[in-house]
C-alpha cells in the first residue's frame, strides 16, 4: 500500500466544509514549532501542518517525541478563537476524543485515554497531544492555539528508543493510509470544536478513560500522593479521592497508574 503523505489526497478527503490550509513537509524540527512561527508571522487561516518525520518532536513536560519517518503521523493544527465554539480549555480533551473516535473505527484494540491526554491501546502509548497557546505579547491575550498530535501508526517495537520500549506502541491499522487517518482525526476534531456541547464531550471522554475507578499516584510540591481517580469534572480536571479521605482536583501534571508501571 502506498503510504506517502500527500497534500492533495488530504485535501480531497477532508470534509467539504473544511477550509483548512494544508502544508505537508518531508521533515521538520517540530510541526508545533513550525506552525507557531508561521502564526506569529501572520497566517490568518486555520492551518494544518503534517510532517513525515520530526528531528525535534516535542512532548509535554519538556520530553521528546520520537518521530521516525514513514511510520507515524506528526501533525499540528492552528485554531483561531473565532472558529471555536467549544470552551478553549477543553480543546486538548476534544483532540483526545477525536483521535479515539478515529482509532476506534480502524483499530482492533480499544483506545483509552490516560489523563490528561495520552492515548493507549493494549496498555501501550500510541499517541500524545501537545497544546500550546499563542500569546499576543502586546495585549497579553491568546490569539490562537496550536494542537499537536503525534501518533505511532506502524513504528515497529524494536525501533523505539530503549527508554520507551516498555511504554510505546503503534496502532498497526489494516487497509488505511496515513492520509485517510489524518483526515478522519481532523474531521472528528472539527465536529467537536465547532460544537459548544461540552457535557457530551466530557461524557465521551470519560467513556474512553483509562484511569477512572483506578488507583493512581502523582507528585505535588515534592510529595507523592496516592488515591483513586473518581471523576473528570466539567473542565476536564481529574478528581482524586486520596487515601486520607480528602478529595483533590488536578488540573495539570501527570499521574501514574498504580497497577501498572506507567510513567
Ligand atoms: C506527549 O506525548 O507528551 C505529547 C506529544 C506530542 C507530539 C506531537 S507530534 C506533532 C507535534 N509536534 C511536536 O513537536 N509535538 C507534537
Amino acid at each position: 500500500m502506498n503510504d506517502k503523505l500527500s497534500k492533495s489526497e488530504i485535501l480531497s478527503r477532508l470534509d467539504e466544509s473544511s477550509a483548512l490550509n494544508v502544508i505537508v513537509l518531508k521533515t521538520v524540527n517540530s510541526t508545533n514549532s513550525y506552525l507557531k512561527e508561521l502564526a506569529k508571522n501572520g497566517t490568518s487561516n486555520e492551518t494544518l501542518v503534517v510532517a513525515d518525520s520530526q528531528t525535534n518532536g516535542r512532548g509535554r513536560l519538556g520530553r521528546d517525541f520520537f518521530s521516525p519517518s514513514g511510520s507515524g503521523i506528526y501533525m499540528s493544527i492552528l485554531l483561531k478563537p473565532e472558529f471555536i465554539a467549544l470552551r478553549s480549555e477543553l480543546l486538548t480533551v476534544a483532540a483526545g476524543v477525536a483521535v479515539c473516535r478515529a482509532l476506534n473505527e480502524i483499530s482492533e484494540g480499544t483506545p483509552k485515554i490516560k489523563w490528561v491526554n495520552d492515548i493507549f491501546i493494549d496498555n501501550k502509548k500510541v499517541c500524545g497531544i501537545l497544546a500550546e497557546s499563542l500569546l499576543d505579547e502586546r495585549k497579553g491575550l491568546p490569539f490562537g492555539i496550536v494542537i499537536g498530535i503525534g501518533l505511532n501508526v506502524t513504528t515497529p517495537a524494536h525501533m523505539f528508543p530503549k527508554e520507551l520500549s516498555h511504554l510505546a506502541g503503534s496502532v498497526f491499522p489494516t487497509n488505511i493510509t496515513r492520509n485517510e487517518l489524518i483526515t478522519k482525526i481532523i474531521d472528528e476534531f472539527k465536529k467537536i470544536y465547532t460544537s459548544s456541547d461540552s457535557n457530551a464531550l466530557i461524557d465521551e471522554y470519560k467513556r474512553y478513560s483509562l484511569v477512572l475507578g483506578k488507583k493512581i499516584s502523582f507528585k505535588m510540591s515534592g510529595n507523592t500522593f496516592i488515591g483513586v481517580a473518581t471523576d473528570i469534572n466539567a473542565d476536564g480536571n481529574l478528581v482524586v479521592l486520596l487515601e486520607n479521605g480528602k478529595e483533590l482536583t488536578l488540573n495539570a501534571g501527570e499521574i501514574s497508574l498504580h497497577s501498572e508501571n506507567f510513567v
